[in-house]
């Protein structure tokens, strides 16, 4: 075991690229800490220790990365490339490449299997992250690949060089706080056609960069960087997002209503998974406070609301991330996007409502996943509203 150990770490030397960084200090691995794999610990055995940061993390999605555990992802997997429990299942020849971001314990090990070790089953687990030490050059997102990482040795942010800890430690303070440390995962991802399928860190870079990924999703609470790392699927977080403003008034024999949607996120809103989606309603009451008027792009009424990635085949066609060829529109607000819409009203709407919804996936998609999919999941978050009356 002691061999094949130092012979992935002596592998993960020579892969490793120039921007690998120095580690600020250093402690020396103990003999118990090589008896298993950093990587097959799992985040029960460091939450003995850490236990608020381990309730957070058990309640991120990154706790519920692997396909057994994430309904949305686990239908998916099931559908685009096999059973996530049998060994030898292959993805164009090759292994699975999802558990490169989603189950990178079992990448590392090259199963396909992804309920073969208890660690597989924590998805993006504490040792997936506090083993990684750099970034290897490229601009692709591949997860682990992107990486350089240690095998024998926690980086840590603040780690006091005391022997407290019960591994290894180094600290690398600002690796760990730079937008970098996410990107491998959360940058640029392409599918096999080369369409663009996540691009959050070009959003950011093209965004200027502002603010990194940790001061949003990892602050400081109860004196520890905040491991819940919340987004689309937090209410709360999705409330952050954007605000919305609405303006009516008389004009030309109806009402013209003015709404305002301004992002407050460094990234595109919405962001991530590629069927992630905004949706603006625009309702008109009269003074009754009856709707008499709603927006619907499809029969005429009002601009296109929707805020989403919309992939295609060659056809033009709509069709699933993976067997994707074009990017048809992307009308998502771009980082810090102030967007002005105009509608349309009859002359009896006398107040105007907007409310701005965000959907983890199409309704169509959740219709097709069905029974598997858990009906919260389904449901649109507000992320915010206005209403005023027609001036
Ligand atoms: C037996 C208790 C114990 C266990 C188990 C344990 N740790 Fe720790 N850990 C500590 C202590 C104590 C420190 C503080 C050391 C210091 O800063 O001087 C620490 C420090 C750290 C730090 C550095 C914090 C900083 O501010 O830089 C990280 C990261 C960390 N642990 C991660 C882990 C992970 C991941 C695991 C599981 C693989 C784990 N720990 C298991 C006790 C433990
Ligand atoms: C998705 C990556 C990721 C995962 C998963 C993760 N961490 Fe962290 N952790 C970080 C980053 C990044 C920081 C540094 C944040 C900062 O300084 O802004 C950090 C900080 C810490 C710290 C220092 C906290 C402080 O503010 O002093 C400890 C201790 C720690 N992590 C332990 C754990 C444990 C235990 C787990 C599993 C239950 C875990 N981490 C899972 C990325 C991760
Ligand atoms: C090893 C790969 C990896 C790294 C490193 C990583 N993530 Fe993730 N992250 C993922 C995966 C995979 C998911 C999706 C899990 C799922 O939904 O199945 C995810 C999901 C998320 C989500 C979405 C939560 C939601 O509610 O949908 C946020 C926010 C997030 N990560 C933030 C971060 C931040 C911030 C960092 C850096 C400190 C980071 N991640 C580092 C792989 C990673
Ligand atoms: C200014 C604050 C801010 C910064 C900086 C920021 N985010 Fe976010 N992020 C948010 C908010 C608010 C949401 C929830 C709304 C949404 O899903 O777009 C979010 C959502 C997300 C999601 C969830 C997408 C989903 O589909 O569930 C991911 C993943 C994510 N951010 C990753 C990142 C990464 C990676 C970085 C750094 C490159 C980053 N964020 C920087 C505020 C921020
Ligand atoms: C390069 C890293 C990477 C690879 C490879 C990858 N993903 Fe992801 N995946 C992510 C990240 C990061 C997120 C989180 C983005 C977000 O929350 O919107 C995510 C989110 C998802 C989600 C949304 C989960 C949810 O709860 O809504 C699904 C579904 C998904 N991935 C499926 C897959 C499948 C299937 C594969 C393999 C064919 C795969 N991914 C390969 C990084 C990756």
């Amino acid at each position: 075991m002691r061999q094949a150990l130092l012979a992935t770490a002596a592998l993960l030397l020579l892969s490793a690229a120039a921007c690998h960084t120095a580690p600020e200090v250093v402690t020396t691995p103990t003999e118990a800490s090589v008896q298993q794999p950093l990587h097959h610990i799992t985040a029960a055995e460091c939450g003995a220790c850490h236990e608020e940061i381990y309730r957070e993390w058990q309640g991120s999605m990154h706790a519920q990365a692997n396909p057994l555990k994430d309904p949305i992802h686990g239908a998916m997997y099931r559908r685009m490339v096999g059973d996530p429990t049998q060994e030898g299942v292959t993805q164009g020849g090759g292994p699975p490449h999802c558990p490169a971001c989603h189950v990178v314990a079992a990448a590392l090990d090259g199963t396909s299997k992804l309920d073969a070790e208890p660690v597989y089953l924590d998805g993006v687990t504490c040792t997936t992250c506090h083993t990684l030490t750099g970034r290897t050059a490229g601009v692709e997102s591949r997860g682990v690949h992107s990486y350089t990482c240690s095998t024998d040795r926690l980086q840590g942010p603040r780690f006091s060089g005391s022997g407290a800890a019960r591994f290894p430690m180094e600290r690398r303070g600002a690796w760990l706080a730079s937008p970098e440390f996410c990107l491998g995962c959360h940058g640029h991802h392409t599918n096999k056609k080369g369409v663009a399928v996540c691009r959050t860190g070009d959003e950011v870079r093209d965004g200027g960069g502002a603010a990194p990924c940790q001061a949003c999703h990892m602050a400081v609470r109860d004196g520890h960087a905040d491991h819940s790392m919340l987004g689309g699927h937090s209410e709360a977080m999705v409330a952050r997002a954007t605000t919305v403003e609405v303006e009516a008034r008389r004009a030309g024999g109806g009402v013209e209503a003015r709404v305002v949607l301004r992002s407050r996120v460094a990234h595109a809103f919405p962001t991530g998974a590629p069927f992630r989606m905004g949706v603006l309603e625009v309702v008109g009451l009269d003074t009754a406070g009856r709707e008499v008027w709603r927006s619907c792009p499809g029969k005429g009424r009002g601009p296109d609301g929707h805020l989403m990635v919309r992939l295609t085949d060659d056809a033009g066609r709509p069709v699933p991330p993976p067997r994707a060829t074009r990017t048809a529109a992307d009308n998502r607000l771009t980082p810090g996007e102030v967007r002005e819409i105009t509608y349309r009203m009859p002359p009896t709407v006398a107040r105007v409502r907007a409310r701005l919804l965000y959907r983890l996936l199409p309704p169509a998609m959740a219709t097709k996943l069905g029974d598997r999919l858990p009906a919260e999941l389904a449901r649109p978050k507000l992320v915010a509203e206005a209403e005023s009356a027609v001036e």
